[in-house]
């Protein structure tokens, strides 16, 4: 069972959720709020409670909701402990990418999205591009850019090569916060890329299992 689960707190640090707290209240982005990847909705129950009701956005999560037994009960629990009606949020259980397919074809638009779920290479890749319905002058946040998840600092360093019209806004702790500045000239993450993730990925994690055995032979 993951310490979500029981404490009910964002999986992110003090610095990190201080920059996220920063960056919703300065920022007056009214359109809808996405967190994909909400565990225990920690980070969900904080990000909603900063909006006064009546001028709330609407919030979207997307999760498999298999993190933990009970995950989703446990949510509405942690959203109920903020005075937050969980039949507020739109949540979509399911696996991220299918629900990114159903949001692009039902011509969805977000003014931001928190980005954490899984961190393999080949999925922060395919969750990118969730982008291609961000708003101009809206923000993607991704956590754990971090040396210890190289899918992520991968995925965000060639989404950040290839869409020069995203620009780097922060990075607080592990939370690497990116604004669009304008429309792309081509759709975020191509076929492509989500190709060359997919072989980075296979790599990376036959890296990852050489070192382990290798370690477990020391
Ligand atoms: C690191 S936790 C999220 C932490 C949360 N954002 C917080 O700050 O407390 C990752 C979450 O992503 C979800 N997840 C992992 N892979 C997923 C996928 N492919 N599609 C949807 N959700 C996924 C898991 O169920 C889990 O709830």
């Amino acid at each position: 069972m993951r310490a979500s689960a029981t404490t009910l707190e964002a999986e992110m640090t003090p610095e990190e959720t201080q920059a996220l707290d920063t960056l919703l209240q300065f920022s007056s982005l009214t359109g809808t709020h996405l967190e994909i990847g909400t565990a225990a909705g920690g980070t969900l129950k904080r990000m909603v409670a900063l909006y006064p009701k009546e001028t709330r956005p609407r919030f979207v999560v997307v999760d498999t909701m298999k993190y933990f037994p009970d995950q989703m009960g446990i949510v509405a629990r942690n959203l109920h402990s903020v005075g937050v009606d969980p039949s507020e949020v739109d949540f979509r259980v399911g696996d991220s990418w299918s629900e990114f397919r159903k949001a692009e074809a039902a011509g969805e638009q977000f003014d931001f999205m928190l980005i954490d779920a899984s961190h393999k290479l080949n999925h922060v890749t395919r969750d990118l591009s969730w982008t291609r319905m961000l708003k101009v002058g809206g923000y993607v946040a991704m956590h754990d850019y971090a040396p210890k998840f190289p899918g992520v600092t991968q995925a965000a360093d060639r989404f950040l090569a290839r869409y020069p019209n995203y620009s780097r806004e922060k990075l607080a702790g592990s939370l690497l916060i990116l604004k669009k500045n304008a429309e792309s000239a081509a759709a975020e993450v191509s076929a492509g890329d989500r190709f060359a993730a997919e072989i980075g990925n296979f790599f990376q994690q036959l890296g990852g299992s050489v070192r382990k055995r290798i370690g477990s032979r020391g």
